[in-house]
C-alpha cells in the first residue's frame, strides 16, 4: 500500500498541547514498568518526520495503523491525520513497550516517547514520507483500546467496502487519508473563496434556515410550526430571495457558505442538503458577476493545487444544445453534432426527406476513428439514441474497402453531386466548428439522427458521452470551464402544460424581449448564465428583475395568478417599492466542485456526514420515526401506509 500523507500546512500547524491526567498513565503498562513520568507533551505530528530530525526525542500521539510482529522486533505503524510513521520495537531494549506492542489491535489510540533515529540502510522505504527513519520508543501510553474495525483504514478500491457500511461507521471512514484530504480540501477552498470575497467588500452574512418556500424547482423540506399549529416553515432550497433584499437593503455584496435543502430524487451530484457559495451584487453587468465568479475559482482552485486555464469559455445556450445537445456541454473533446442541413436531403432515404420537410433537421456525430466500433455496440447506441426520444439512428462507417452500415446502399444510389455534398457535409462535421479534427473520413463513423432539431440533438448529445466513454477522447488531466449564457426566460412543463421559468422566476428577461413575456414566452430570453466544468454544473446564476412591473407579468407568465403572487412573495413585490438597485448573482455548489478537484465519482465521498444514494443516514439513522407526544403539540398525526409521493 502507498501511504498518502495529507499536506497540513495551513492547518493548525503546532501540535495541541494536550494535558494528560497522571491517573490515565498510572494504569499503564509503561508506568507500570517504573521510572519517572515522561513529559506525555505531543512534540511532533507522524508525518511529517524527516531525517533531518535523526537524534530529537519525540512525544507522538495517533492511532495504530498496524502491528508487524518479528518476534524480537515488532513494528508499529503510527497514524495521525498527517499520515503514518514506523515505531520500531525491540524486545531487548524495551521488553516493556514491545510487550504492550504486541498485545494491541489495530485503531487503539496511543502515545509514544522516543527517538527518532536513521533506519538501518536498506530498510528504508521509499514508499513512505518517513521512509528514512523511525521512532525507537521509551515508553507508550495506551489511551483507548480498540475493537477489530469493520473494514481496513487504507486505501479502499473504489466499491471495495460497502458505502453503507462506510456511512454506518463514517468516523472510521474519515480516518482514511484519502477521506481526510478531502475535508482538507472543502477547507483550503472555502478558506481561499472566503478570502478572496473579503478582500472585495463582500459581506458574509447568514440568512434564516426557518424560512418560506423558494421556487427553486424542487419539493420543500417542511419543519412543523408548534406556536401555530398546522403551519409549517420551509428549509431554504437557497437563499434567493434573502440576498435580493439585503440588496434591497443597500448591502451591495453579499457572500454566504450556506447550506440548502432540497427534497429531490438523489443522484451521484445530488444530495438532500447541499452548500451553495451564494452570491449577490448591486450594481452590476453580467460580466461583472461572471468576471468576479471567474477570479474567485481561479484563486480558490489555485489554493487546491489546480491551475485551470483561463479565461473560461463562452457559449450560448443555443449553441451548447444545438452543437452538444446538453446545456452542461462537456468541451474536454471535441465531437460537436453536425447539421448536415440540405446535403442530407440530396440522399434517397426517405426519413431525412420526411425530417426536413417537417421542419426539422438531419444532424450527426462524425467519429474519428468511430468505424472500429462493432455493428453490435453501434445498434447498442441506436437503441440508446431511442430512448432518449430520437426517433432512429442510423449510421455509415468509411472502412478502407468503402462504406459500411445502412446509408452505404442510399449514398451509393445518390447522384454524384448529392453524394459528394453529403460526404463533404460528414467531413465538415468531422472536421468540427473550430477545425480542430482534420483528417479523412475513412476510419471514421457518422451516427445520424434525423427529427425535430432539438431532440436530434439531445440524443446525439447522450450518444457523445458514450462514445466518449467507450473511445477515450477526454485527454488525461484536462479541465474544460464553459460559461453558458443567454438561457431562455421558460420552458414549456408539458405535463402541467404551463411554461416554468427555466432558472427561476426573479431572473431578468432581455429588455428587447419584454413585449413577449405573455405573448410568446418561449421566445424570451433570460440574462441567466450557468459554469459548467467538465460537463458537470458547478453553479447558476443571473441578473435579477428589480421593477415591480415586469415581477409580477413573470409571474402571470408562469401561470401564478395575481393572488397568489402577491400571497407568496407580497414582501417581494412591496420591497421592490421601495428604491431597489439593478442586481445580480449566482450560486456555485460547492460539494461539487470538491467532487471534482477529489477527482471522487459522487459528492458522497466529499461530504463529511452524507446521506446515503437513498436518502438515509446510516449513521444515525436518520430519518426516524418520533415519539407520538412530539407529534401532539405539532396537531400532526401520522397516518400509516399513507401513499408516497
Ligand atoms: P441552482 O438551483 O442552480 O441555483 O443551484 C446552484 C448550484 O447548487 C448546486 N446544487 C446542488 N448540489 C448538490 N445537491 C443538490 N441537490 C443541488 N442542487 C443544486 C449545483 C447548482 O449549480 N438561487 C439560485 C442561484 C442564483 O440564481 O443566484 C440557485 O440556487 O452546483
Amino acid at each position: 500500500m502507498t501511504e498518502r500523507v495529507v499536506d497540513v500546512a495551513g492547518l493548525p500547524g503546532e501540535p495541541l498541547p494536550l494535558a494528560r491526567p497522571r491517573e490515565v498513565e498510572a494504569e499503564t503498562s509503561a508506568a507500570r514498568a517504573g521510572g519517572p513520568a515522561p513529559d506525555w507533551q505531543r512534540s511532533d505530528f507522524c508525518g511529517t518526520l524527516r531525517a533531518a530530525d535523526e537524534g530529537k526525542v519525540v512525544v507522538l500521539d495517533g492511532w495504530v495503523q498496524r502491528i508487524r510482529d518479528h518476534g524480537q522486533l515488532v513494528f508499529l505503524d503510527l497514524r495521525d491525520r498527517t499520515g503514518v510513521v514506523q515505531v520500531t520495537c525491540d524486545a531487548s531494549r524495551t521488553p516493556e513497550v514491545h510487550a504492550v506492542v504486541r498485545d494491541l489491535k489495530p485503531e487503539s489510540v496511543v502515545a509514544v516517547r522516543g527517538r527518532v533515529r536513521r533506519r538501518a540502510p536498506g530498510a528504508e522505504n521509499p514508499r513512505m514520507a518517513t521512509g528514512e527513519i523511525e521512532v525507537e520508543p521509551e515508553r507508550l501510553l495506551v489511551l483507548a483500546a480498540a475493537k477489530t474495525p469493520p473494514f481496513p483504514i487504507g486505501a479502499h478500491a473504489p466499491g471495495e467496502v460497502d458505502e453503507r457500511l462506510r456511512l454506518r461507521h463514517r468516523y472510521l471512514d474519515l480516518r482514511r487519508p484519502e477521506m481526510f484530504a478531502h475535508l482538507v480540501l472543502r477547507h483550503r477552498f472555502v478558506k481561499a473563496a472566503r478570502d478572496f470575497f473579503d478582500a472585495r467588500g463582500f459581506l458574509e452574512i447568514e440568512t434564516p434556515m426557518l424560512t418560506r418556500s423558494t421556487p427553486e424547482g424542487a419539493r420543500d423540506f417542511l419543519v412543523p410550526s408548534r406556536l401555530e399549529p398546522g403551519s409549517f416553515y420551509a428549509l431554504p432550497q437557497s437563499p434567493q430571495l434573502f440576498k435580493q433584499l439585503l440588496m434591497v437593503a443597500g448591502v451591495e455584496r453579499y457572500v454566504q457558505f450556506v447550506r440548502c435543502f432540497r427534497d429531490e430524487d438523489l443522484r451521484a451530484d445530488r444530495q438532500p442538503e447541499h452548500t451553495q457559495i451564494d452570491v449577490e451584487m448591486s450594481f452590476v453587468t453580467q460580466e461583472d458577476v461572471l468576471a468576479t465568479m471567474e477570479a474567485m475559482m481561479i484563486h480558490a482552485l489555485g489554493a487546491v493545487g489546480r491551475r485551470p486555464p483561463g479565461p473560461f469559455r463562452r457559449m450560448s445556450y443555443r449553441e451548447a444544445i444545438d452543437r452538444y445537445g446538453s446545456d452542461k456541454p462537456d468541451l474536454r473533446f471535441g465531437l460537436a453534432i453536425a447539421d448536415l442541413g440540405p446535403a442530407a436531403a440530396g440522399l434517397p432515404f426517405p426519413p431525412f426527406a420526411k425530417a426536413l420537410g417537417e421542419g426539422g433537421s438531419v444532424r450527426a456525430l462524425v467519429v474519428p476513428g468511430g468505424a472500429r466500433l462493432s455493428r453490435r455496440e453501434i445498434e447498442g447506441l441506436a437503441e440508446e439514441a431511442r430512448e432518449r426520444g430520437a426517433s432512429g439512428l442510423v449510421w455509415l462507417a468509411g472502412g478502407p474497402d468503402g462504406w459500411r452500415g445502412p446509408l452505404a446502399r442510399p449514398l451509393a444510389e445518390a447522384g454524384d453531386d448529392a453524394a459528394a455534398r453529403f460526404l463533404a457535409a460528414l467531413r465538415e462535421g468531422l472536421a468540427g466548428p473550430d477545425g480542430e479534427a482534420a483528417g479523412g473520413l475513412e476510419g471514421s463513423l457518422a451516427l445520424l439522427v434525423a427529427g425535430p432539431a432539438e431532440a436530434a440533438s439531445a440524443a446525439l448529445g447522450h450518444i457523445r458521452l458514450r462514445l466518449a466513454e467507450r473511445l477515450s477522447l477526454v485527454p488525461d488531466g484536462r479541465d474544460a470551464f464553459v460559461w453558458v449564457t443567454d438561457f431562455p426566460m421558460f420552458e414549456w412543463n408539458e405535463e402541467e402544460s404551463r411554461w416554468d421559468a427555466k432558472h427561476h422566476p426573479f431572473t431578468a428577461p432581455h429588455e428587447e424581449d419584454l413585449d413577449a413575456l405573455l405573448t410568446d414566452p418561449g421566445r424570451v430570453r433570460a440574462h441567466a448564465y450557468d459554469l459548467v466544468w467538465n460537463g458537470v454544473e458547478l453553479g447558476s446564476g443571473s441578473l435579477r428583475i428589480h421593477r415591480r412591473d415586469v415581477q409580477e407579468r413573470v409571474f402571470r407568465a408562469i401561470g401564478l395568478g395575481d393572488e397568489e403572487a402577491r400571497e407568496k412573495f407580497g414582501f417581494l413585490l412591496e420591497a421592490f417599492e421601495y428604491g431597489v438597485p439593478p442586481h445580480g448573482g449566482m450560486a456555485l455548489g460547492l460539494d461539487r466542485i470538491a467532487m471534482l478537484v477529489a477527482g471522487a465519482a459522487t459528492i458522497r465521498e466529499v461530504i463529511a456526514f452524507p446521506k446515503s444514494a437513498s436518502g438515509a443516514d446510516p449513521l444515525t439513522g436518520a430519518p426516524a420515526a418520533v415519539d407520538p407526544s412530539q407529534l401532539l403539540p405539532l396537531g400532526i398525526e401520522v397516518r400509516r401506509g399513507a401513499p408516497k409521493a
